[in-house]
């Protein structure tokens, strides 16, 4: 056994007195509890684990949390019993129970939380509590006697992620995982926003409002997406596909030797998923990105075969290339919805081409075909009439099933499709081939 540590002795001592707010412990051992008044800290002090109001005026609530321990505004980025507030914190405690459990309770025995870890497939040592730290990277720890990882609190993401967390956009043997915003400022139980794959297709990350989708993130066409550089951390900050065993996460990050870490990836109650820096200087988060950003960046705005135009001053909705709106007169006073259609039928064998346009956020519902070199996946949408676009890219690593092509295919309508600034890739479009309005590739 080590010494008992100070703080060990400190907190005995200041246990009792909740509403001491200088308690911190940098770790639970299972023979004491924590309770509102007192935190466990990060060793670096950056992050700090405990009971918290959210609201600072009405009915109080109280949650269990890991905040920023100097950062005085919208510092939470983990919540326990985000859906079961604690009206009487003076009861409530966070312990061990049985030495394998951690679970958040009151006097009365109601259970507000728990890792809820089964000792089911562990040796009774390994499902043994030893101890539950607050890692540097926000990361709440409960270890086992035997030093492996029982249970993190960066397997269950609330609303926001942090550099080094993953979330899991598969779903073969574990259930895919999204971030649910707050319902409001005031209140972290789970709001109708929430983020992550598309359920049948981990290329591409929906928001959704309640079950509508809200906004399509780019579909992934390298594992490793580079972010702009951002001259206020001197960092870039990366996204990157990652598999585990037999599913898929992604995670965001800072390159090795960056040292800043705060920064976040959160999905905000209004609908917006935001990339945020702490700004020390200004004492205010900045927002690095913050999606949907523009009306027509948000899902299927412009309708089928429209797109919206970032590039623009005055970002709006247009038709691709050979196309033209459905209803002039809706187009006209800015009602986008009904889209556009071919200005030319298509000739199918006798004389379609293909559209090059760069720089796009690919259309929704394609059709993802594996293992095809560049002439295959273009012959494959060639010779089939019904197929209206393809585009195509090398992912850079054989990560997904050894495989390192990415043909996707689109045979009905075009929708959800946007023309970026600086990024974005090679869509080509069928259209008529003769009497083209643009040269064909
Ligand atoms: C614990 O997990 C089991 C099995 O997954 C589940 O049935 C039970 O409701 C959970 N209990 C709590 C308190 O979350
Ligand atoms: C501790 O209790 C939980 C819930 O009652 C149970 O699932 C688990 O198996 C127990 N662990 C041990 C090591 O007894
Ligand atoms: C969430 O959605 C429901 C119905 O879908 C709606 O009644 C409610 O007002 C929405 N809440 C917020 C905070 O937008
Ligand atoms: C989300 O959906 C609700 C209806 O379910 C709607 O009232 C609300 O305006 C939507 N929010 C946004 C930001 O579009
Ligand atoms: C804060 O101010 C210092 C001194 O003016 C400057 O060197 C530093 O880059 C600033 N940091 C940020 C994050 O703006
Ligand atoms: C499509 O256009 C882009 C940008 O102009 C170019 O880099 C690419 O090579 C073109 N594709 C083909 C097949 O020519
Ligand atoms: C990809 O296709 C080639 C033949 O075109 C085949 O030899 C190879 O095994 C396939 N690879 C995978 C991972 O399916
Ligand atoms: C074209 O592709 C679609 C979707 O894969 C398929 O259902 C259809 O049978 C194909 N048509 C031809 C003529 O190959």
């Amino acid at each position: 056994m080590n010494p008992l540590p100070i703080h060990t002795i400190i907190c005995v001592v200041c246990w009792s007195y909740w509403l001491s707010p200088f308690c911190a412990l940098s770790r639970l051992l299972p023979d004491k509890t924590l309770s509102a008044g007192s935190t466990i800290t990060s060793h670096d002090g950056t992050f700090a684990l405990g009971f918290f109001p959210p609201s600072s005026s009405g009915t109080k609530h109280y949650y269990v949390g890991i905040w920023y321990k100097n950062i005085p505004q919208d510092n939470i980025v983990w919540v326990a019993n985000r859906a079961m507030p604690i009206a009487d914190p003076s009861s409530a405690t966070l312990a061990f129970t049985n030495r394998s459990n951690l679970a958040l309770s009151d006097t009365n025995g109601q259970l507000f939380w728990t890792t809820n870890i089964s000792a089911a497939g562990n040796s009774l040592s390994e499902a043994t509590g030893g101890e539950a730290t607050l890692e540097n990277n926000g990361n709440f720890i409960l270890w086992s006697s035997q030093g492996t990882i029982l249970w993190q609190s960066f397997d269950y993401p609330t609303d926001t992620l942090l550099p080094g967390m993953k979330l899991r956009i598969t779903h073969r043997t574990h259930a895919l995982q999204r971030l649910i915003s707050w319902r409001n400022p005031q209140d972290p139980s789970p709001g109708n926003f929430s983020y992550g794959a598309d359920p049948d297709e981990f290329l591409q990350r929906f928001i959704w409002n309640g079950s509508t989708p809200y906004r399509r993130s780019p579909v992934w066409n390298k594992f490793v997406e580079v972010g702009q550089y951002i001259e206020s951390i001197k960092s870039t900050i990366y996204f990157t596909l990652q598999p585990i065993d037999d599913e898929v996460y992604i995670s965001f990050g800072l390159p090795a030797p960056s040292v800043s870490s705060l920064v976040l990836m959160k999905m905000d109650c209004s609908g917006k998923i935001k990339i945020r820096t702490w700004n020390s200087n200004m004492s205010k988060w900045t927002d690095l990105q913050s999606e949907p950003n523009q009306e027509c960046n948000k899902f299927g705005y412009c309708g089928p075969f429209g797109y919206c135009d970032n590039t623009q001053s005055i970002v709006t909705c247009k038709c691709l290339d050979g196309f033209e709106p459905n209803n002039k007169q809706d187009w006209t006073a800015r009602r986008f919805s009904q889209g556009c259609q071919r200005m030319e039928a298509l000739r199918c064998a006798q004389g379609d081409g293909f559209l090059n346009v760069s720089t796009m956020k690919v259309p929704d519902q394609f059709l993802y075909v594996k293992n095809r070199s560049l002439d295959e996946c273009i012959t494959e949408c060639t010779s089939n009439c019904s197929c209206m676009a393809y585009a195509y890219a090398n992912m850079g690593t054989k990560v997904i099933n050894g495989d390192e092509t990415r043909c996707l295919l689109w045979i009905g309508d075009l929708i959800d499709t946007e023309k970026l600034i600086g990024e974005g890739e090679n869509l080509y479009i069928r259209v008529n081939g003769f009497n083209g309005p643009v040269e064909l590739q």
